[in-house]
């Protein structure tokens, strides 16, 4: 397998900060991956997921991008801004053009790609985020969620093999949160895209491949969710929570109701399962 992030003995600290945020920070992502990245307010995610891209660069220690790339020397910058994507929390940041199709071929012209690859890219990217039909909308006429499935189209379009999503739900209507939630997730099952997201909503990460957990810069957990969400009270401690249904399981486990068995419920489907089981109630 292919590593498309490595952070080897990370250090930063921002100009101006006396402290460190990051020491030593060794965080391996795997080609195919979807990683969750938690952790209160300050706790360094944007920071982190900046240096995946080389927006921000290490002051001590190295990122290499797809085996490759040392994020540290600028003439990588475009290669790595290529197969790492970035997609932001405000929809209406990312958007530049008065035509949505405009919209999504804008870098690509930058790049001056040919004008059949624009088209055809412009057409792939805009299907696998359900926007189609809005090809020739102007943006200012679309929800906010259309709107981040078009800033998602548009990193679509230079076809990267990883894609960062920084807390882009939270901006978000439910609807408009829940379709790019499943769009994200698609990307990832669908056509292998590696993700990494933030968020502040933990109910989004429960089918993730893996979860990061930072406080204070360094990493407290890294382990698939049901196993870093069974750690209720050391993730409170830290100013996390876990998961509704994870939290509704463990007080109805607490109370009596349910089994206290070592398996921590992470969706509806597994408290539904669990409830019929134990208390013999159906549906
Ligand atoms: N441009 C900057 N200059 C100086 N300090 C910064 C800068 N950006 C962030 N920081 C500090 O670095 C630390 C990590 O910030 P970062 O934005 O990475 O956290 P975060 O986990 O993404 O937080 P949030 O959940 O609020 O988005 C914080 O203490 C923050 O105040
Ligand atoms: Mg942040």
């Amino acid at each position: 397998m292919n590593n498309i992030i490595e952070t080897k003995a990370l250090g930063f600290r921002y100009p101006k900060q006396k402290k460190f945020l990051f020491e030593d920070l060794n965080i391996t992502i795997q080609e195919g991956e979807m990683v969750a990245i938690l952790g209160s307010n300050g706790s360094g995610k944007s920071t982190l997921l900046r240096h995946f891209n080389a927006l921000s660069r290490p002051k001590t220690g190295t990122v290499i991008v797809n085996d490759q790339w040392d994020t540290g020397n600028s003439d990588n910058w475009l290669d790595i801004r290529q197969i790492i994507g970035l997609v932001f929390q405000n929809p209406e940041n990312q958007i530049v053009s008065t035509i949505v199709e405009e919209d999504i071929a804008f870098a690509l012209e930058n790049l001056g790609f040919p004008r059949e690859e624009i088209i055809k890219r412009v057409d792939e990217s805009l299907k696998k985020v359900g926007m189609y039909d809005y090809k020739k909308y102007p943006p200012y006429q679309l929800s906010g969620g259309q709107k981040q499935r078009i800033g998602i189209a548009s990193i679509l379009a230079m076809r990267p093999k990883a894609i960062i999503f920084d807390e882009a739900t939270s901006m978000l209507d439910p609807e408009g949160r829940s379709d790019v939630l499943k769009i994200i997730y698609e990307l990832n099952h669908t056509y292998g895209v590696t993700v990494l997201m933030t968020t502040h909503l933990l109910d989004e990460v429960v089918s993730v491949d893996r979860v990061i957990v930072l406080n204070k810069g360094r990493i407290t957990f890294d382990d698939k969710p049901e196993v870093v969400f069974s750690n209720r009270e050391e993730l409170e401690a830290i100013g996390l929570s876990i998961p509704t249904v994870t939290r509704l399981a463990a007080d109805l486990k607490a109370a009596g109701y349910l089994k206290d068995n070592a398996k921590t419920i992470l969706t509806k489907e597994e408290l539904i399962d669990a409830i019929e089981q134990d208390i013999g109630v159906k549906g």
